[in-house]
């Protein structure tokens, strides 16, 4: 360990001490003790070399410590900081193992069998998952990436299990389209459009698909918050689709004419396609689905859904996805919660993101790689944005 800076300050202090006063016989001292001081001296100036020398080695000793210290500096602070770091990627899977690995859950959780299948019902409720997340995907970046890749979506949009909508937030909805009609003449419909940069990717159309009627309950509100000209197209107190009653299959949301809708439904099963079809072509200019791929029960055939739903060429899937990370260390701890996890938030986060994508590659033909990152050192690799695309059939 590099000493600190109070350990540092610590080591110079023998440098710095006043020397010793020169040895003074007192004038009123008997011959004895003359004598006796003489002797008394005669120690002293053979311990004065030797006081010296352990002076001299302290000294040594601290400039030795200084120059370890700066010569080692860099690789001190790394290991200092990988330390850390480590500590800090440990302890959220420590929590989760504490909150969802031990007590009532921790028997649940051996009893899961590894190929178990989500129901798209995350176990502990659809507000309470919501509300965890807020703190971990700030603290780990996630919340960032989230951002970037909503910003880069554009066009019509499709998201597959939308879940509470928390990206809801940080498309760039193109004013234009999303003004209702009646607005569209006034001032303030006008100054919305003069401030939308239209440079900028933007969204012209939003569909979001999850099997979790709560959940969906939930990215209804984040769309009525998020965009206020569609506040008024939906109605506060829909249709209940706030528990899970409504069937599979209801468009449970549908705004601005279709240009903004949400859709109980299994992505398990053939996606929707656009609603306006004219306006937006017969195909999504993106799909983006962000930690779903852990929570389907095939997460192959989710990417074969989304592939026959975007436009070829053109359109992209982007998936922003947890999974198997670079060091085997870090995978073993998730594999050995995988189990508590998937008790808790109903996903599996160990499945191996590169295998299901060339699986999927494999079962649909013209399905192309367009980039994969792990972004996020602090994720140690376990993060995975993934961008994909269909070639043209020729
Ligand atoms: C971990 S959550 C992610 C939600 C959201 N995409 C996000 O980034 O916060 C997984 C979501 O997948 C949904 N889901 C699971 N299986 C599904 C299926 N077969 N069809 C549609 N949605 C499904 C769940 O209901 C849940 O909302």
């Amino acid at each position: 360990m590099p000493p600190s800076k109070k350990d540092k300050s610590a080591a110079r202090i023998p440098q710095q001490r006043a020397a010793p006063l020169p040895y003074r016989p007192s004038p009123s001292a008997s011959s004895e003790n003359t004598k006796q001081t003489g002797q008394q001296q005669e120690v002293q100036e053979q311990q004065q070399p030797t006081q010296q020398q352990g002076k001299q080695k302290k000294k040594e000793e601290a400039e030795s410590l200084d120059s370890l210290f700066s010569k080692r500096k860099l690789p001190l602070v790394g290991a200092a900081l990988a330390a850390g770091v480590l500590g800090f990627m440990i302890m959220p899977l420590l929590v989760t193992y504490l909150k969802g690995g031990c007590s009532e859950n921790h028997q649940h959780a051996s009893e899961v069998p590894p190929d178990a299948v989500p129901t798209g019902l995350p176990p502990i409720g659809a507000a309470a998952f919501d509300a965890s997340l807020d703190v971990p995907e700030r603290i780990m970046g996630i919340k960032n990436e989230r951002k970037k890749l909503a910003k880069e979506s554009k066009g019509a949009v499709l998201e597959v299990a939308v879940g509470t909508g928390r990206n809801v937030g940080y498309y760039l909805w193109d004013p234009a389209s999303f003004t209702p009609d009646y607005v569209k003449s006034s001032r303030t419909a006008t100054e919305d459009l003069l401030n939308g940069n239209r440079e900028r990717p933007t969204i012209t159309s939003y569909t979001g698909v999850d099997l979790s009627g709560e959940a969906l309950g939930i990215a209804r509100t984040q769309l009525r918050v998020t965009v206020p000209a569609v506040a008024s197209a939906i109605p506060k107190k829909a249709a209940a689709i706030d528990d899970d009653r409504v069937a599979v299959g209801t468009e449970v949301v549908n705004a601005l004419d279709g240009k903004v809708r949400l859709i109980r439904g299994d992505a398990m099963q053939p996606l929707p396609l656009p609603a306006n079809a004219k306006e937006s072509g017969v195909y999504y200019d993106t799909v983006v689905q962000t930690f779903g791929l852990c929570s389907v029960a095939d997460p192959v055939k989710l990417i074969a859904n989304m592939a026959a739903v975007v436009k070829p060429d053109t359109g992209r899937i982007v998936l922003l996805e947890h999974g198997r990370g670079w060091w085997s260390v870090v995978n073993s701890l998730l594999d050995k919660y995988a189990g508590s996890r998937f008790v808790r938030y109903g996903c599996w986060w160990n499945r191996d993101m590169e295998a299901i994508v060339s699986k999927a590659q494999e079962a649909v033909p013209g399905l192309e790689v367009v980039s994969v990152k792990q972004p996020g050192w602090l994720q140690f690799g376990t993060l995975w944005k993934i961008e994909l695309k269909v070639a043209e059939k020729k």
